[in-house]
């Protein structure tokens, strides 16, 4: 049960407001890491329900880091003292933003939050925005993992998904990016239009040629209010898209790529600690159009969206009267187990059964009859200090999900 689902009319002046159930109590906070979404791309690629826009002739930058000091200075009392683990760019493509606008972006973060010296700081990139000497800007201004949208290396498949870039861009922008920073993630979608396996495996291959320590590989769905929605085309059918799955599986494993999540792969030591905080169910504040939170106090823990149009938040954002936050509700004590588990069962490992209290505030108890009933259906490990789904629980993870709500 949502206990409040407040209140935005875009332009009312109206603040978001919280109201505390009874429900959570921690005792300590999780980890926090910031999300800021940069919203715009160069094109609309055709498979796409981010929130991301085609961009306007002159990118607005100046006004965009404008509205994003005043999110971020509205945002600090929710935050105060708290450490910063982990800071990702997303979109959108944040490549697009000048080296300039980007060094002004994080010196503000810093400034304002107590970003950790070692904090993880990810770059989204589009390797048709790729340029050597903005990549070494990037790492001089502290990015230091940048995850670059490669989605294939076959030139008439990236045509296919409408990508502004071909296979050699995007072999030289993943040469750019190493040599900017140390971590570099590539995405890598399957299940393409007209894709069969030894495409798909001449895809992981190339991607694993360059020594990639981190692999995102999506499987490609068909999103609603996307052009792909509307003119669908042909896709592989459910037997080869899972045969496909398992064979990138295994050609990871051999490579020493382990997945560790439902959609990541990584060599030991390499997995995104960003996204990692999510699935572990930490703390993270959104920034920017369209960005979600979710942050923790000592008696509730609340979820924010931001508005998601670029120009609606860019101008409730500097009106600094909280407009720009869409919805902040705090989550009611009946639905944290469904959210715990939705994230922590996405990890191969799963996760400690201690961190269920420590980051819901529930007993364990709350969730004892689920996980009894899913472990006798051989879907839950039945070691009592993990959460963690069995193979048989990972392949019908939906099911299992489910089970907690
Ligand atoms: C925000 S984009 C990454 C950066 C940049 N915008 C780009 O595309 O180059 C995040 C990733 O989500 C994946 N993605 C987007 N839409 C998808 C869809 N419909 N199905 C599966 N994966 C999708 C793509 O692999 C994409 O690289
Ligand atoms: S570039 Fe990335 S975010 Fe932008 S439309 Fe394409 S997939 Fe979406």
């Amino acid at each position: 049960m949502a206990i409040t689902i407040p209140i935005h009319q875009a332009g009312s002046g109206a603040r978001a407001r919280v109201v505390t159930p009874a429900g959570a109590s921690l005792t300590s906070l999780p980890p926090l890491s910031v999300y800021v979404h940069v919203p715009w791309c160069v094109r609309k690629c055709p498979y796409c329900d981010f929130n991301s826009h085609a961009a306007p002739a002159e990118l607005p930058e100046r006004a965009y880091l404008d509205a994003l000091r005043a999110d971020l200075e509205q945002a600090l009392p929710s935050v105060w003292g708290r450490q910063v683990v982990s800071v990702f760019l997303g979109g959108g493509t944040p490549s697009l933003l000048s080296a300039a606008g980007l060094d002004e972006l994080l010196a503000m973060l810093r400034a304002c939050l107590n970003v950790l010296p070692d904090a993880e700081i990810t770059m989204e990139a589009n390797p048709g925005t790729a340029e050597a000497g903005r990549f070494r800007d990037y790492a001089a201004s502290g990015v230091n993992r940048l995850s670059l949208g490669i989605q294939s290396f076959d030139d008439a498949q990236l045509k296919k998904l409408g990508r502004i870039h071909d296979a050699s861009q995007a072999r030289a922008a993943i040469e750019m990016a190493q040599r900017a920073v140390d971590r570099v993630n590539l995405d890598l979608m399957f299940a393409l239009p007209g894709q069969d396996m030894t495409a798909c495996l001449d895809d992981v291959r190339q991607a694993l040629s360059f020594g990639t320590e981190h692999l995102s590989l999506y499987h490609l769905t068909l999103e609603p209010n996307t052009v792909f929605a509307k003119y669908p085309p042909e896709l592989p059918d459910d037997d080869a898209s899972a045969a496909m799955q398992d064979a990138v599986e295994a050609a990871l494993q051999a490579a020493g790529l382990l997945r560790y999540e439902v959609s990541a792969y990584a060599r030991p030591g390499a997995r995104c600690r960003h996204n990692l905080n999510y699935w572990e169910f930490g703390d993270y504040l959104g920034l920017g159009p369209g960005a979600h939170g979710k942050l923790s106090f000592h008696d509730r823990i609340v979820r924010e969206a931001r508005l998601r149009n670029p120009d609606s938040w860019m101008a409730a954002a500097i009106a600094r009267d909280g407009s720009h936050i869409a919805e902040a509700r705090t989550v009611g004590p009946d639905e944290l187990p469904f959210e715990f588990m939705l994230n922590a069962l996405r990890l191969k490992d799963g996760v400690a059964a201690s961190s269920f209290q420590e980051r819901t505030g529930l007993s364990l108890a709350a969730i004892a009859q689920p996980l009894q009933a899913a472990t006798k259906r051989g879907l839950l490990d039945p070691d009592p200090t993990r959460l963690r789904a069995t193979p048989l629980g990972w392949r019908f993870l939906n099911d299992l999900q489910e089970m907690f709500l």
